[in-house]
């Protein structure tokens, strides 16, 4: 295939190796013109690695990737005016102010000084860094910078913008905030190939998400797709020793959607749950009946890792640990 018709990001079979390690391994995956894609992944997953490839910074052992229409590969130069991307470690200049950066990305898109000067200052505005623009980058906080990053990345207005896990790194508040940037870019049409190591983002942004764990897709589908896989919500458990934990294994073996997820060495049992709120009555009146009275219990939002439990068998290697969201909590 040579054109890729309705897909603005589309790659197919791209391998990548660094000496023995096979970093991106036979991955195929497209993102429809203005749809987002996440590419969820634990830390090592490959996810960087495509995004290079992707955004012509890195040739592939083998396969190819298009970004609308034209081959990345062949043509990057091409390919360079169509994307715009925000990388895993923000790319400021940080000697230069907020307002100087813009300036200066605008110019290396061959606008005029007053074009760039104008693009720089609607930019500044729109991601809430008017009052800041006159300051030097060093000084910006991590959420700053995060934002004037990606206002970097669309200054060209490009229709396709890849994001390399925007929001790692911020504390909760920040995260969301830039999320309402995000999507607005995405309703201004934009079509966006996003990276993250938070099923709660891709749950948030993502029309689709493509799960990779060592450089091979392992799953792929809706959110709702995902978390239908691993039943839903999941009902945490923590408890004071190990006998506790074993009785609660036993009493609660009919309870859930699918088989409980037990660590005996945390003493914590998570069962994954498709009627949340009876599957937590059952839960208490369960142990309950049998003296068990667990130190902790609440309902929680699916992690990256309970995907990857449920998919692999095995926690996601290295993943920095998912934030829950707490829907429902029972303390003793
Ligand atoms: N230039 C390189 N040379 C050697 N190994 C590399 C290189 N770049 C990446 N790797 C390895 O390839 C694998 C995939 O790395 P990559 O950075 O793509 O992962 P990632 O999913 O982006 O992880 P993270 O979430 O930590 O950013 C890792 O094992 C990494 O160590
Ligand atoms: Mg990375």
């Amino acid at each position: 295939m040579t054109y890729a018709d309705d897909a603005a990001v589309r790659v197919e079979n791209l391998t990548k190796s660094f000496g023995d390690l096979v970093a991106v391994d036979n991955v195929s995956l497209e993102a429809p013109t203005g749809k987002v894609l996440g590419l969820l992944g634990p830390n090592g997953a490959g996810k960087t690695t495509l995004v290079r490839i992707v955004t012509t910074l890195l040739e592939p052992d083998s396969g190819n990737a298009w970004i609308n229409g034209i081959d990345v590969i062949k043509d990057p130069q091409r390919a360079r005016m169509s994307f715009g991307l925000a990388g895993q470690y923000p790319a400021v200049d940080e000697n230069l102010t907020g307002f100087e950066n813009l300036e200066m990305v605008g110019r290396l898109y061959r606008l005029s000084r007053k074009d760039a000067r104008n693009r720089a200052k609607e930019l500044l505005e729109r991601f809430d860094l008017s009052d800041a623009g006159d300051r030097v980058a060093k000084n910006y906080s991590g959420g700053m910078r995060r934002r004037l990053d990606l206002a970097a990345s669309i200054v060209s207005n490009a229709p396709v913008l890849l994001l390399d896990e925007p929001t790692t790194g911020l504390d909760p508040r920040t995260r969301i905030s830039l999320w309402e940037h995000i999507r607005e870019l995405v309703d201004g049409g934009v079509t966006l190939l996003l990276t993250t190591q938070y099923l709660e983002e891709a749950d948030e942004l993502a029309d689709r998400i493509v799960v990779i764990d060592h450089g091979r897709t392992i799953a792929e589908g809706t959110s709702t797709e995902l978390k239908a896989q691993i039943g839903g919500d999941v009902l945490q458990m923590q408890f004071h020793d190990l006998e506790t934990l074993k009785s609660a294994v036993t009493a609660l073996s009919g309870v859930g959607a699918a088989s409980p997820h037990v660590n005996e060495s945390e003493f914590t049992m998570a069962i994954p749950t498709s009627d949340g709120v009876d599957d937590l009555m059952a839960t208490v009146r369960l142990m309950d009946s049998h003296g068990i009275k667990p130190d902790d219990l609440h309902i929680r939002r699916p992690s990256l890792d309970d995907v990857f439990l449920t998919l692999t068998g095995e926690p996601a290697e290295d993943s920095e640990p998912a934030e829950a969201i707490e829907q429902g909590a029972v303390r003793r």
